[in-house]
């Protein structure tokens, strides 16, 4: 070993020996930013990752009303280990509605970056809300969400695909996925680990709160948890566990992810899991279905949601006193035809009796303003939940951050084939802006010129006002 070499291995072993009794080393100790997540009106999740060699630690925090800490309003501990990656999460309680809070964690004189989060009206006028669905790393960069930090909106909501267990797509590759494909906890949380590198996305996060739910790729393309469940129930596991550790959600018995938000009287948001309670796809959603697959997507009690998320929802929808209701889906609930069969039956077209009663018990009790909004399908849409003939609620889709379009590529033939669809864009990503009050929605659809470098220009694709009805 050459004398540099010796020098430069000595002053490695000195730096991690402080690092394991505990004492201060320079580098950066929150390297993946931090982050806030499923504000109420008087709490909100925080989070962060610390960079340890050490097999447990205490890691603090602190939350103020100014970005300075000088109106200190919580201060707190939080264990984290090995065992969870070192990640942290807590849930801070006892909070203000509707007001900005700046939070930070801290080691041994180390702290993350300031973070910026904001809890929930009890009574709004207004609302805004940034969707957004469907990043993957590597086929693109996250400039959607520097326009949607711009935009400053009251939280994002990512409606699924927050990673992608595999790396990239061979024809549009943006940047190298040096993960792989996940199938175990230890990949899963690299995943995670790379996709929060990201620096759009973590400048966002550390300025705005999320609401998140999952679709597939958390776990594998198109699946369907209760089949995976049987057939390699530790790959669905290390898939959850990571995304809990990762993500600013709040934490429920048996990975339950589906919850609600009250904010005022003016909205309430249902966001759903249509992936761990699915029963099996019908045939693939890749090939055209046969007519025997047709008669089984409308098979009585065949499920998306489950039972017990079906009657959550269906008996959330008719008590809510909120004007709007917004119903977070991971996937399309709009039929979407070609040629006079579904075109992709992994969506809500593959459930078709558990489609029909939602959408008839909206009609039955006259619930009025109801949205969903969903993603999946990496295009742009804007249309009618149709049934018996009428206009039962409005679906707005994104197209998401930066996963390219699949199946649907032809939007004019789409457009004639579905004329509920009022609207699609399908040749850009990026997201939709939504300001809501009581008169109203107003829908900004947002794509990007390009994901294909960083300095992408965004672009007002369609507006559209949705007015109160009452
Ligand atoms: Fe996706």
């Amino acid at each position: 070993m050459s004398l540099s070499l010796r020098v430069a291995a000595i002053g490695l072993f000195f730096s991690f020996s402080l690092y394991l009794l505990g004492e201060k080393v320079e580098g950066n100790f929150f390297p993946y930013g931090v982050a806030s997540g499923d504000p109420t009106s008087n709490s909100v999740i925080i989070w962060s990752r610390i960079e340890s060699a050490l097999p447990s630690l205490n890691v603090n925090y602190e939350m103020a009303l100014d970005p300075s800490f000088k109106q200190m309003i919580k201060k707190g501990t939080v264990n984290t280990s090995l065992e969870r990656d070192y990640t942290l999460k807590t849930d801070v309680q006892g909070l203000e509605p509707a007001t900005i809070y700046y939070y930070r964690w801290s080691w041994n004189g180390h702290y993350s970056p300031t973070g910026r989060t904001k809890t929930l009206p009890l009574q709004a006028k207004s609302i805004r809300i940034a969707l957004a669905s469907c990043q993957h790393y590597g086929a693109g960069f996250y400039t959607a969400y520097r326009y949607i930090a711009q935009d400053n909106p009251d939280f994002i909501l990512h409606v699924g695909d927050w990673i992608y267990e595999f790396p990239v797509y061979a024809t549009t590759c943006a940047r190298p996925d040096p993960v792989g494909i996940a199938v175990d906890l230890n990949s899963y949380r690299a995943k995670h680990r790379l996709y929060r590198t990201d620096p759009d996305l973590q400048e966002a996060l550390r300025n705005i709160p999320l609401m998140a739910i999952w679709d597939d790729h958390e776990v594998q393309n198109d699946y369907a948890g209760t089949a995976l469940y049987f057939y390699n129930r530790e790959r669905m596991r290390a898939a959850y566990t990571a995304y809990f550790e990762y993500l600013p959600v709040r934490e429920q018995k048996e990975w339950k992810l589906y919850r609600s938000f009250k904010i005022g009287n003016l909205l309430e948001l249902f966001l759903t899991d249509g992936r761990q309670y699915r029963e099996e796809d019908i045939g693939h959603p890749a090939t055209h279905p046969s007519l025997e697959d047709l008669l089984q997507v409308s098979a009585p009690g065949r499920s998306m949601l489950g039972a017990e998320q079906r009657n959550w929802l269906l008996h959330s929808l008719k008590s809510t006193q909120s004007l709007w209701k917004f119903v977070a889906s991971g996937d399309m609930m709009m039929e979407i035809k070609r040629d006079g069969k579904p075109l992709n039956l992994d969506q809500w077209d593959g459930f078709e009796w558990e489609r029909k009663q939602i959408l008839s018990s909206i009609q039955q009790n006259k619930i009025k303003n109801v949205v969903v909004l969903s993603g999946d399908s990496h295009i742009f849409s804007f249309g009618k939940l149709i049934i018996d003939g009428e206009q039962v609620a409005t679906e707005i889709g994104t197209a998401g951050i930066s996963s390219p379009a699949g199946k649907i590529a032809d939007k004019e033939e789409l457009l004639k084939q579905n004329p509920h669809v009022i609207f699609t864009d399908t040749d850009h990503r990026g997201y939709v802006l939504l300001d809501i009050s009581s008169e109203g929605i107003d829908v900004c659809f947002y794509g990007l010129n390009t994901v294909l470098n960083p300095e992408a220009q965004r672009i007002l694709l369609k507006k559209f006002h949705i007015p109160v009805s009452s």
